[in-house]
């Protein structure tokens, strides 16, 4: 009996482990190189091998030498700008600040990040002042705030079934700076 169980356990373990050498070099032969590979994280800007994880052990989202986003979210994939023919409808005042939205927007990750992220007015303040107070952003307190205003506005006038859905605190933050911006260019 017991000589039976050793014959097994010994079989048991010989399957096992050729089953993850074969994982390992053959059908992956870079597997060991390519497990420290991911402890590290290229910067699609500038190259520089950054950690996977910050010191502390939290994910490493910001490219320690430029700044650029190392990690990419789902909303990348979409349009990386609004169509011509929504902006030529917006009120002057937000015409002129998409420019300065795609510009300041699009200096650490695509612009499509921002465009296809649906938040409410007080998560987009929070975000924006968190993506102006990253090191090197270039946005100044007066164009984050102008910058906040285009994204409530263009919410408001692009995602109407999302801006639907939000708390009636949060449509009436977005209704009044419509109206204001609105009112503004008759
Ligand atoms: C200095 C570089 C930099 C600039 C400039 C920048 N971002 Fe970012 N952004 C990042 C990085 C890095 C991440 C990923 C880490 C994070 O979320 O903080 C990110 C993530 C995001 C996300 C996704 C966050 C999430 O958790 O869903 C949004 C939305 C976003 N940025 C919007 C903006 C907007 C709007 C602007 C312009 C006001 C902007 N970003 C400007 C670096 C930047």
């Amino acid at each position: 009996m017991l000589r039976l169980l050793r014959s097994v356990a010994a079989s048991l373990i010989l399957v096992l482990s050729t089953i993850i050498a074969y994982n390992l070099f053959v059908s992956n032969p870079e597997g060991i190189l390519l497990a420290q590979a991911s402890d590290k994280i290229k910067c699609p800007r500038c190259g520089y091998l950054n950690s996977a994880k910050n010191p502390d052990g939290t994910l490493n989202t910001d490219c320690d030498k430029c700044g650029y986003s190392i990690v990419s979210f789902s909303a990348d994939k979409g349009p990386s700008k609004i169509d011509p023919k929504i902006i030529a409808k917006y009120a002057p005042e937000m015409k002129a600040t998409y420019n300065i939205f795609r510009n300041k927007c699009s200096k650490c990750h695509t612009l499509a990040r921002p465009i296809n992220t649906d938040l409410s007015p007080t998560k987009w303040e929070e975000y924006v002042k968190r993506m102006m107070k990253k090191p090197g952003s270039g946005i100044k307190p007066d164009e984050a705030k102008r910058i906040w205003q285009f994204i409530v506005y263009d919410t408001v006038k692009r995602k109407p079934n999302f801006f639907n859905k939000l708390p009636e605190k949060e449509k009436e933050i977005a209704r009044k700076l419509v109206s204001r911006f609105e009112n503004e260019s008759k």
